[in-house]
């Protein structure tokens, strides 16, 4: 699904060569400042590399218009954006932003409640906690179902309960719809259990990148 060849950002990532295929959950580990969230980026034009090509269904994203892109290929940002007002507000921010039909409030419930959110679409975004706006977020990339999810540390703000609740619901989500689902985490644990294929990012560069043995 993405073909990435010689690429180069600044002095921060170097990759040669990685394939992240369609379909499967890949998962993106290493240390913190590795490049993780800079690799993100640029598979949805959020930043464009200062050499090298990245293929998006074997058609250069150089070529693809950013808007169409990115509601196609939908990023969850690290700290997650919150507008003001209520929980619909914010839920249906994604959809007009792809320029597609409100959800009715059953859909919404039914997203909030998979993620054990238990507050009701009026409730103001402001009151909530951390972990349950980071959950909002997310709900709201799910809404605008497209084809790859970008999710960069969509569970960090969790405890390891609720982690386990939501990244299950992701997955199983992805693998139904048969979406792609590419999720940064810091977790070894998280990332051996759910992921296809775990890529490793050292210092900018790839050094490990492979299926998971089930
Ligand atoms: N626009 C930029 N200009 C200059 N340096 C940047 C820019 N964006 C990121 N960096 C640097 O690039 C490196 C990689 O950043 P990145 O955010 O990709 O790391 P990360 O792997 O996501 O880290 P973390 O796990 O802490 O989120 C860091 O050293 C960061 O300071
Ligand atoms: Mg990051």
């Amino acid at each position: 699904m993405f073909e990435i060849r010689n690429l180069r950002y600044k002095d921060i990532l170097y990759i040669e060569k990685m394939n992240i295929r369609k379909g499967i959950t890949t998962s993106i580990t290493g240390r913190s400042g590795s490049g993780k969230t800079t690799l993100l980026k640029m598979l949805n034009k959020m930043i464009s590399p200062d050499e090298g090509t990245i293929l998006y269904e074997k058609k250069s994203v150089k070529n693809i218009d950013s808007l169409d892109l990115r509601r196609r290929v939908v990023m969850l940002p690290q700290s997650p954006v919150i507008f003001p007002g209520d929980i619909r507000d914010n839920l249906l921010k994604g959809l007009r932003f792809s320029e597609k039909p409100d959800a009715p409030d059953s859909r919404m419930n039914e997203i909030i409640s998979e993620l054990h959110l238990n507050k009701s679409l009026d409730d103001d975004i402001s009151q909530l906690s951390g972990g349950e706006k980071q959950r909002i977020a997310l709900a709201r990339v799910i809404l605008m179902d497209p084809e790859v999810y970008l999710l960069d540390e969509p569970s960090s703000a969790l405890d390891e309960e609720t982690e386990k609740t939501m990244i299950d619901f992701l997955v199983k989500h992805s693998r139904i719809n048969k979406k792609t689902l590419i999720m940064v985490t810091h977790s070894k644990k998280i990332a051996s259990e759910y992921s296809d294929e775990i890529a490793e990012i050292e210092n900018g560069r790839l050094v490990k990148s492979g299926r998971v043995d089930a």
